[in-house]
């Protein structure tokens, strides 16, 4: 039955009344990977995701999920799956063990085998130590190891997380992202949806870029890397007068055609060598009187992948700039 991929999908469609949530999305998922499914908001990640947990019906195409029909076998697929949804479903008022045993009991496990089951997990998700402590009183990412561990409950074949980092800081985006690699070690196939590339990049061995409902990517992090030019330098200079000698002097380190936002005055690039590229644009720039107001090296961005794939960014940096 298992033909290498606990996730295929082709030609899904979702329509929530004018609006097409997705349009035509098709996925394939390794077996034993981590699969990125990248976009920015909107673009029909959550509804992927819902459509292979069986939460909500398609319109059209088809799907399985570890080799079983989302549509016609949906009771089968459920027990083979777990689901970590955007937003926290554990108990507030309950310990993180409590929270657990809980779960456990809901699926039936029986009280003795969901005590041991929660004591396992909590040991495998590092919380033994807050095990018997209020949820209220736990940290952003002390929740969401929580919250994966209550999908593991039954240590499904697969597993959705919805953007299992949005709104943590870099410490607890860290410690949930031990806790995937852990998971993926223990043989779980994992499909992760993220708006950072970073993220993808760690985690996945494969990337899908969602935009507008359907997949407009599919590679590995480093040949989408590769594709949108690897990492950025960026100048802010002083006056726009200088904008132009700014491109210029940029152009002498980058890979292709530098890039300037006029209203930003700044000129930004892919660069093949970081440092080296760095340290000569900020000699040159020096040495020509060019103020400069900031310069910098970053890793490219979701944004960047959009600009290079699509020819746009992605709506919400689209809007900081009109708000800007
Ligand atoms: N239940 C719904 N009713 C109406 N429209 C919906 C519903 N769910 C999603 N949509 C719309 O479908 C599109 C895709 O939404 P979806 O939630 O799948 O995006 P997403 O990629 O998960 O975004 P985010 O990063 O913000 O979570 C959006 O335009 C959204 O407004
Ligand atoms: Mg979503």
């Amino acid at each position: 039955m298992s033909d290498g991929y606990a996730v295929r999908a082709e030609g899904l469609q979702k329509r929530y009344g004018e609006k097409r949530a997705l349009d035509g999305f098709d996925l394939a998922v390794r077996e034993g990977t981590v699969h990125g499914l990248l976009g920015p908001n909107g673009a029909g990640k959550t509804t992927a995701v819902r459509i292979l947990s069986t939460l909500v019906r398609l319109d059209g195409g088809q799907a399985t999920v570890a080799g079983l029909d989302v549509a016609r076998q949906s009771r089968e697929v459920r027990a083979r799956i777990g689901l970590t949804g955007q937003y926290a479903a554990v108990d507030e008022v309950l310990t993180g063990r409590q929270n657990l045993e809980m779960f456990g009991r809901l699926f039936h496990l029986g009280g003795k085998r969901a005590k041991l089951r929660a004591a396992e997990l909590l040991a495998q998700f590092d919380l033994t130590d807050a095990a018997d402590k209020g949820v209220g009183g736990y940290s952003g990412g002390m929740r969401r190891r929580l919250d994966l561990a209550a999908s593991m409950i039954l240590a499904p074949a697969v597993l959705f997380l919805d953007e299992p980092t949005t709104g943590l800081d870099p410490r607890s985006r860290g410690e949930v992202w031990e806790s995937v690699r852990e998971l993926v070690a223990s043989g779980t196939t994992v499909l992760l949806t993220t708006q950072y590339l970073e993220e993808a990049d760690k985690l996945a061995s494969h990337i899908t870029v969602i935009d507008q409902g359907r997949a407009i990517a599919d590679d590995t992090p480093d040949g989408l890397k590769n594709r949108v030019g690897g990492d950025r330098i960026e100048v802010v200079v002083a006056e726009r007068a200088d904008i132009a000698r700014a491109v210029k002097v940029v152009a002498r380190v980058s890979d292709g055609e530098p890039e300037t936002d006029e209203s930003e005055l700044r000129v930004h690039a892919a660069v093949a060598d970081r440092v080296t590229a760095l340290t000569d644009v900020a000699r040159t720039l020096q040495d020509e009187g060019v103020r400069v107001e900031d310069i910098g090296l970053r890793r490219p961005s979701l944004d960047d992948v959009f600009l290079r794939l699509t020819g746009h960014r992605t709506e919400t940096s689209q809007t900081k700039e009109a708000a800007a």
